[in-house]
């Protein structure tokens, strides 16, 4: 009798319909299966669904383009995880529908971009960005401050992407702008991603400044002061978005920090609720122990103790 194998080459429709088959089963079991499996759509621990406020905010990204100039993934490559923070996980994208990864990078990324800035940082810089950055090209978005919300739209799109929603929540949308929007939507990016722990204590708290009112250091901080920390804390340290360095309330508490404690904030920057020697950080206070080494945070420091009281 004849093999089958030898009969079916024969047999052409039966060929293929058999190997139709045999190639499905193996697209089933090494494609469809896992995709249903829930390995395949890991989600972080505290990772919530956008309120309505944030995907409002995420809607007018979309629709201003923000995407053509940023990008919202931190490759796992040191250059990359130095600039921007820990690199992108799957799990921090479970509820965008669409992603916004983008590919172009005209500005900097925003994957890590929430709790970076205070709220104040953002409106103003949206507003005008050459005032913070002279050369900076993005656009200026200061429009979206009269823009009020439609809580209508906002509502079908919660349904629609199935987030759930309270009714206290819409009705906060009342007189809400798109620039609340965009701001709340900054602020809630890649914060579910686990923050890499501080960078190592800068400072002991009890070392004491070893440049401490030594003119050249005054001066070098007085530059390195008007580049980095003047938009924030004034021109003069009289305070703005940050508080004001020239009075003696550290983290509102009155009294004196010691320089170490300067020297950590400075570098690591804070954490809403962080206490730092008896003072309690509300955050928004970026670090800067990346791109400065001891030395020049000591000399900012000098610079700032040699604007006291004035
Ligand atoms: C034409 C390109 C372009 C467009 C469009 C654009 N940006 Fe930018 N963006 C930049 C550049 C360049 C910078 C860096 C200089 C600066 O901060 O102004 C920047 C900086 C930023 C920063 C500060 C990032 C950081 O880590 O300091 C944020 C936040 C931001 N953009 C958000 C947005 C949002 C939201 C939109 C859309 C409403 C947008 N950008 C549209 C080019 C652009
Ligand atoms: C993006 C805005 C921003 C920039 C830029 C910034 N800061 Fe701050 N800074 C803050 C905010 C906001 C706080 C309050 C922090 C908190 O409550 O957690 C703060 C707090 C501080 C404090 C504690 C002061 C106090 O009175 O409580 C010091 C010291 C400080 N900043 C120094 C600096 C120095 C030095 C630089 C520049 C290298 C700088 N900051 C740049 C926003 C900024």
């Amino acid at each position: 009798m004849a093999g089958l194998h030898e009969k079916l080459h024969t047999r052409p429709v039966t060929f293929a319909v058999l190997s139709a088959v045999v190639i499905l089963i193996g697209t089933i079991v090494t494609m469809f299966y896992p995709m249903l499996t829930p390995q395949m759509h890991p989600k972080l621990e505290n990772l919530k669904p956008y309120t309505p406020l944030q995907l409002a905010g995420r809607d007018i990204y979309q629709r201003e383009g923000c995407n053509n100039c940023h990008t919202q993934t931190v490759r796992p490559l040191k250059t990359e995880v130095m600039r921007y923070g820990e690199y992108s996980k799957a799990g921090e994208f479970a509820y965008d529908r669409p992603f916004l990864w983008g590919s172009k990078r005209t500005g900097p990324d925003l994957a890590r971009i929430g709790g970076k800035y205070p709220d104040a940082w953002h409106s103003m810089h949206f507003e005008d960005p050459r005032a913070f950055f002279a050369e900076s090209n993005m656009p200026s978005y200061g429009f979206l401050n009269k823009r009020k919300l439609d809580a209508g739209d906002v509502v079908s799109h919660m349904k629609a992407l199935g987030f759930p929603y309270t009714s206290d929540e819409i009705n906060a949308l009342d007189g809400k702008t798109e620039m609340d929007a965009i701001v709340a939507y900054m602020q809630v990016i890649g914060i579910a991603a686990a923050k890499k722990p501080a960078i190592a204590e800068a400072a002991r708290a009890e070392d004491k400044n070893p440049l401490s009112g030594k003119p050249e250091a005054v001066a070098e901080g007085k530059d390195l002061y008007a580049a980095n920390c003047a938009v924030c804390h004034g021109s003069d340290g009289e305070g703005g978005i940050g508080p004001d360095l020239t009075d003696n309330v550290w983290l509102y508490k009155e009294g004196d920090m010691g320089d170490g404690a300067l020297h950590n904030i400075i570098a690591n920057g804070t954490q809403p609720g962080r206490e730092i020697e008896g003072g309690k950080a509300k955050g928004g206070m970026p670090p800067f122990g990346a791109q400065m080494d001891k030395n020049k945070i000591w000399a900012l420091i000098a610079y700032i103790r040699s604007i006291h009281g004035k």
